[in-house]
């Protein structure tokens, strides 16, 4: 992070003024319903161009999180800043829902009115917003923009949700699980229309619980569990991904027996052999310059580094086990 960077190398006071302000910066966060603790001590910044994603099982708090930012609830305690201001700042309300877009967890619209009408409806909120008919062509609903909102399907009523979201033409776009629901092309168009309004600096703040997600749309990924943040950092270094052995596999080559191969190898559930090392690169280099010399061919090659599933699990598991809760996989 820029930040970070700065002051690791001691800024002066006024190269720390130039730093950017996050889109959002979150410290020592908590909230609570009751005697419910929905989140406590959260801190994270999401950069202004970034697409920022709260992964994190049901109930750990994404969504108590994203709507505090949003101006929708109120904390309990810490400092809550959205595009430089407190959401929860009534003077400063009005000019913030007119920079955010939002798409709720759960949505209702009006369901007698047309796609159409819904989008031009709310496009009148905004002092900037989108053209309906672009929108309209953005979530992939041309075929239904005349259609009553009453007779889409759930997954066309999640894509109107999303085009709700986009119509003012956000700085900033919170996303409370945007696919769920979806099938899987409409996950790839919605996956697609995210990168866009990224490429264009829509600065996102997405919650979901698909590992896939993450790994194709999120610059940085924060995992919620039990009220707080256990992990964060990029998709592919997050909780030492980046790290640590990988698995290659390949098909024995005929006439060759694991004994003969140049390094050591097992037999691999899936009719392959695999082998498990931290010297990918000494062993690749093995492994190939063999194959190349004896012209073998290793058909199904792989190499495979732990999976952001096997880091989720194993971050949260390993915590429900320390508290002697059942993991989320278990439920
Ligand atoms: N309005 C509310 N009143 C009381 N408790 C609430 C309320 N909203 C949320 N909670 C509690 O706060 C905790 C966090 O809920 P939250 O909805 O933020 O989780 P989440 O991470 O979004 O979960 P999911 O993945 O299921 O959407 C849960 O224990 C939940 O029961
Ligand atoms: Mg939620």
């Amino acid at each position: 992070m820029a930040e970070g960077r700065a002051r690791a190398f001691g800024p002066t006071r006024k190269r720390e003024e130039e730093v950017a302000v996050p889109a959002v910066s979150v410290e020592h966060l908590s909230k609570s319903y009751g005697d419910t603790v929905a989140v406590r001590d959260v801190t994270f910044d999401v950069q202004k161009g970034e697409v920022f994603a709260l992964l994190g099982p049901n109930g750990a708090g994404k969504t108590t999180t994203v709507e505090i930012l949003e101006g929708f609830r109120e904390r309990s305690g810490g400092r809550v800043q959205t595009l430089g201001v407190d959401p929860a700042d009534h003077s400063t309300q009005r000019w913030l829902r007119t920079r955010i877009g939002v798409i709720l967890q759960e949505l209702a619209v009006e369901p007698y009115y047309s796609v159409r009408q819904v989008l031009a409806r709310n496009a009148g909120y905004y002092p900037n917003p989108r053209p309906v008919d672009e929108v309209i062509e953005l979530i992939g609903l041309s075929e239904k923009a005349d259609d009553r909102v009453k007779r889409l399907s759930g997954g066309q009523q999640r894509r109107l949700d999303v085009g709700l979201g986009i119509i003012g033409n956000p700085e900033l776009l919170f996303l409370d699980e945007p696919t769920t629901g979806l099938d899987p092309s409409g996950r790839r168009e919605t996956w697609e229309l995210i990168r866009l309004l990224a490429s264009e600096g829509t600065t996102v703040l997405l919650t979901t619980h698909y590992m896939d997600e993450v790994e194709a749309l999120a610059d940085r990924v924060a995992v919620l569990f039990g009220q707080e943040i256990v992990a964060s950092g990029t998709p592919s270094s997050i909780g030492g991904r980046d790290f640590g052995a990988v698995t290659i596999r390949f098909r024995l080559p005929d006439g060759v027996t694991l004994a003969s191969l140049p390094v050591l190898a097992k037999p691999s559930d899936d009719g392959r052999v695999e082998i498990h090392t931290e010297d990918e690169v000494r062993v690749l280099h093995d492994l190939t310059g063999w194959a190349l010399e004896g012209g073998h061919a290793l058909r199904g090659l792989s190499v495979l580094r732990v999976s952001l599933e096997d880091i989720y699990l194993g971050l949260t598991q390993a915590r429900a086990e320390r508290r002697g809760e059942e993991p989320e996989s278990r439920r």
